[in-house]
């Protein structure tokens, strides 16, 4: 009975896992392939040894057509080679993998136009944005083969690192996977005042992390099995920007490097190899208020960190960004003589509005659980029919969210940013480095985090946002739910 209902349940949202089942029937061999571990088969081609540059994704700032900043961007197919003579079928916007990088500021009139040059349906969310709900290119602004879809609205935030990437009901892993996502860097007053790193792709590195499998015939394999669903899909070949194994030069001064985690599923632990200090400057959604030092910044999918490094004095020193979990080398950095001004990033980097619990009036609670049926937000599934959540717009709330698995998971809301108060009901068990404003939290097996929330600006009475699981696997299977702002 349970298993008559898990391959009705968990296979039609995870439908991905039904190519390798035979349209579902139950047998005990399709079982046993659910359970199965990837791993890429690499014995043929030679793996790049850091002899290949970075991509810095090309920077956009907008075409200006009667105030409003045009961003025109193209999901497309293509072709990339990961490693020599071999060849990928990927997606990228604007390109064959990943997206160009635009760079909007606060109070710009903006309207991002996408074309869907794919066979298929895709969304396109811009996540870390504050916009309307119609809007934000989630689950239900979807655009077909050769449409075009346009997210217009004025940008009201502080400076940040956000990104994009596809939304489909279902299908985000895949879509994602397959090479869609792209930056989007937020400036205001502060960022562009401050004394530190601000020349892109110069001392200002944007940096997207990924892991992928790839099959036999060097395809990405996007085939997890049950259990790399509820443990995460957690690739074997590592991508920093698309390209493996790369190597940057950069010069002897204060780099800041915008760190994002584009991967499916996989939680990251990021410092250098030499186990050096730097300072983490921002959190998801803006700057901390002072710069908090520390050796390792770790980062659940659909998060992001901006760090200021200082090599000043290390020219012709060589020395690696590394994935601590995985024991992974990401980038090598060759330290070149400095050519343009130092920076000296100062002591106070912004101020944040805060709110504390007794602002609050109201307060939800939101529990992620899951089993091999399915993947739950308050005991239910994803509908794309059914609003969740009824939030009242400038209402402070607070919003307590218990992981309750043993594995892994985060949160995600739309539309606006939040600040942890507590992580397991003890305010101090918050990390200096996590008390920035963020739309993304991980929540340790367990575990639980109180967030204060408030939805800001845009109301609508029938448009849902949604929140989240980031974990794409997750997502897909259904720990989702959607609110409206009234
Ligand atoms: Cu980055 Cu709802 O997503
Ligand atoms: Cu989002
Ligand atoms: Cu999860």
């Amino acid at each position: 009975m349970k298993r008559r209902k898990f391959l009705t349940l968990s296979l039609t949202t995870a439908t991905l896992l039904l190519a390798g089942c035979g349209g579902g029937s139950n047998n005990g061999d399709s079982m046993s392939s659910m359970m199965s571990s990837n791993s890429s088969d690499l014995s043929s081609v030679s793996v790049p040894d850091f002899n290949s540059k970075l991509v810095i994704p090309p920077l956009l700032e907008g075409v200006d057509i009667n105030g409003v900043l045009n961003f025109d961007l193209n999901i497309q197919k293509g072709i990339t080679s990961f490693f020599e003579g071999t060849t990928t079928n990927t997606f990228g916007i604007n390109g064959n993998f990943l997206g160009s990088t635009l760079r909007v500021k606060n109070g710009d009139n903006i309207s991002i136009n996408f074309t869907n040059y794919l066979d298929e349906d895709t969304t396109m969310h811009s996540h870390g944005m504050h916009l309307p709900a119609v809007m934000d290119g989630g689950v239900h602004q979807i655009i077909k083969p050769n449409n075009s879809w346009s997210s217009k609205y004025t940008v009201k935030q502080k400076a940040c690192t956000n990104w994009y990437h596809p939304h489909l009901m279902g299908k985000t892993a895949k879509h994602v996977y397959k090479g869609l996502a792209g930056m989007i860097i937020v400036e205001d007053d502060d960022s562009i005042s401050l004394d530190i790193p601000k020349t892109y792709g110069v001392d200002d590195i944007p940096l997207i992390f990924q892991d992928r499998f790839f099959d036999a015939n060097y395809e990405f394999d996007y085939s997890p099995s049950m259990m790399e669903i509820m443990r995460g899909y957690n690739g074997d070949v590592f991508l920093l920007n698309g390209k493996i194994n790369p190597y940057i030069e950069l010069q002897a001064k204060e780099v800041r490097f915008r760190l994002l985690n584009g991967s499916n599923s996989t939680v990251y632990d990021l410092g250098f190899d030499d186990f050096r200090s730097f300072k983490q400057i921002a959190t998801d959604n803006s700057f901390l208020e002072k710069p908090v030092d520390i050796t390792r910044v770790k980062l659940s999918p659909g998060e992001r960190a901006e760090i200021v490094v200082n090599f000043s004095n290390e020219q012709d020193k060589t020395l690696y960004i590394k994935d601590f979990t995985q024991d992974k080398e990401f980038l090598k950095i060759d330290i070149i003589d400095i050519k343009m001004q130092q920076t000296t990033t100062p002591g106070t980097l912004t101020s944040l509005q805060k709110f504390t619990q007794n602002d609050a009036t109201n307060k939800r609670e939101f529990v992620l659980s899951g089993n091999m049926n399915g993947f739950y937000i308050n005991g239910v599934s994803m509908d794309k029919d059914v609003i969740n959540e009824i939030i009242p717009l400038n209402q402070v709330e607070i919003w307590e969210v218990t992981n309750d698995m043993m594995l892994n998971h985060n949160f995600h809301i739309h539309a606006t940013h939040f600040m942890i108060l507590k992580r397991n009901s003890n305010e101090f068990d918050v990390e200096e480095n996590e008390k920035g404003y963020k739309d993304t939290v991980l929540i340790p097996p367990n575990e639980s985090v109180t967030l204060i929330v408030k939805m800001t600006d845009y109301k609508d009475n029938i448009n849902p946002y949604m929140y989240h699981c980031h974990f794409l696997e997750h997502e897909d299977a259904g720990m989702m739910g959607q609110f409206i702002v009234t």
